[in-house]
């Protein structure tokens, strides 16, 4: 596995994509910096970590034969390997919130942003940007749900050391997806998932606010939620947000 260390880049993500455009990479190439001054989250946020503290860091893993609408399937296999790494560190029950967010308890400790090139139906590239809050102790004022394995169990962590467990784990995970163990996968992330088998409030994208049970991942991966009178939505990830 090739580590790239950088001191400083605006995003590992958009860094390894350039990477990748001028040179063929090995699967499971990383990219890994000490500070990123631009760094990206989902739907347009900013992931915004302090530098030398956690691990900020992306991975490139290409495929022959994942189609698009097996995507669903890669998101499972990353967000459990970062579970599995997290479950051997004794913090409060971890969770993974859909789509990706991994929790201790009810506060964010990992975020993942998976960013995929294509070629006809097929996945061909995938760019699996990792923020994980390690030794982080203080954040600022807006990011009111962070939480680090410093603040969950009082540790410190060697980074790298860390780093590669998750990678050894997200070869274990990528091996299940290209032996197409898709129902293993998914059974394991729905077993996982925050709020499952309980009533939540959820909200819309037109701001309305209603009850429901978090049912399952639909076939094209989204999100389904049994509502009060039994009938099943299903939710993109712009659509549907947690209260
Ligand atoms: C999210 O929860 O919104 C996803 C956050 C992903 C952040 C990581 S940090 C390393 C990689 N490079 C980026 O610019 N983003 C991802």
């Amino acid at each position: 596995m090739k580590i790239i260390k950088l001191s400083a880049t605006d995003s590992t993500n958009s860094f390894l994509k350039d990477l990748s455009q001028n040179s063929p990479l090995e699967n499971f190439t990383t990219v890994v910096a000490i500070n990123q001054t631009n760094g990206r989250g989902q739907q347009q946020s900013k992931w915004v970590s302090e530098p030398y503290k956690n691990l900020t860091f992306s991975t490139f893993i290409s495929f022959k034969d994942l189609k698009v609408f097996q995507k669903k399937y890669l998101n499972f296999a990353i967000s459990l390997a970062i579970y599995d790494v997290l479950l051997t560190k004794n913090l409060a029950k971890i969770a993974i919130k859909w789509p990706n967010d991994i929790l201790s308890a009810t506060h964010k400790i990992c975020g993942i942003l998976i960013e995929n090139t294509f070629s006809g139906d097929k996945i061909k590239n995938s760019f699996i940007g990792i923020g994980l809050n390690v030794n982080q102790e203080i954040f600022p004022e807006h990011l009111t749900n962070a939480t680090s394995l410093k603040l969950e169990t009082g540790l410190e962590y060697n980074l790298d050391r860390l780093l590669n467990t998750i990678l050894v784990a997200f070869q274990k995970n990528i091996k299940l997806l290209e032996r197409q163990e898709f129902d293993f996968l998914e059974e394991r992330y729905l077993n996982v998932l925050y709020k499952k088998n309980t009533p939540t409030m959820f909200k819309n994208s037109k701001g309305e606010i209603f009850m429901g049970i978090i049912f399952g991942i639909s076939y094209h991966g989204k999100l389904q939620i049994q509502l009060e009178d039994d009938r099943i939505l299903e939710f993109g990830i712009k659509e549907v947000s947690f209260l």
